[in-house]
């Protein structure tokens, strides 16, 4: 245990309550956009990891689980679009209020949405070249991880990357401030100290994964769980 306290999966978001103000809630996940822009990595994960597996011709899949308002899910259809290669996005939550706002923003070529859970999809023999997700490894407790993580490799054909936060008291003290203007209208400040202390430290989430996968630490405060290799792909 470390990261000053050890984690706190059982402290509750704003955003997991169902009687939650919805406005706040919805301005929340247009926040998600902007943060997850300037913090979360995406743009060099998708250059180093996603964008070597993609083609002109072939189209590959790929899953964001727990997508919530599913701006992470657009940026990679957008870029890959940009980059003249042929990607199908799938966006997936089990809530139906981020489905909602999901797929309210519209349609967009390569991209869509589910409200569903990786469970359900693995019942449905769902397959997918690679999987994501951004900011969902801290709401699972330990035996979710690992079961998340076994529902990831069963889907995938080639890839997961498992992109969340890393606990630590400097992440938590400039999220405090940082986050500040945003307190009173959004959930983003609440939620966002809430998830640091909820988040696993880089040594808890190495001693937690099974054999295959392996944690990259990234900068700011950031841990990117990651199985699998670029080859299989471009085999199949
Ligand atoms: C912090 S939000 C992150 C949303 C989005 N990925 C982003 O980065 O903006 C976490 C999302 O995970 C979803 N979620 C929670 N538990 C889940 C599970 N077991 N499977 C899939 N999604 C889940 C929640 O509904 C929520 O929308």
């Amino acid at each position: 245990m470390s990261a000053a306290t050890g984690r706190a999966p059982d402290l509750r978001e704003l955003m997991d309550d169902p009687d939650v103000d919805l406005d706040r809630l919805e301005r929340t996940y247009a926040h998600f956009r902007v943060v997850n822009a300037v913090l979360a990595g995406w743009r060099s994960l998708y250059r180093r990891e996603i964008r070597p597996l993609l083609d002109r011709h072939r189209t590959t899949t790929l899953l964001d689980v727990g997508s919530g308002g599913g701006d992470v899910t657009r940026r990679l259809a957008g870029w890959a679009r940009a980059d003249g290669l042929s990607l199908q996005v799938t966006g997936v939550d089990p809530d139906p209020r981020a489905h909602d706002w999901a797929e309210r923003a519209g349609e967009e070529p390569g991209v869509s949405f589910e409200q569903t859970d990786t469970t359900a999809l693995v019942r449905h023999g769902r397959r997918f070249d690679v999987v994501v997700s951004n900011h969902l490894l801290h709401h699972l407790r330990d035996e979710e991880v690992l079961a998340l993580l076994a529902d990831s490799t069963r889907l995938a054909g080639s890839l997961v990357l498992h992109n969340d936060l890393e606990r630590s008291t400097p992440a938590r003290l400039a999220w405090g401030v940082l986050a500040l203007p945003a307190a009173r209208r959004s959930l983003l400040r609440h939620d966002g100290m809430v998830s640091i202390r909820r988040s696993f430290t880089r040594e808890e989430l190495d001693a937690l994964v099974p054999d295959g996968w392996s944690v990259q630490r990234r900068v700011p405060s950031r841990l990117v769980l990651r199985h699998g290799a670029g080859e299989d792909v471009r085999a199949r």
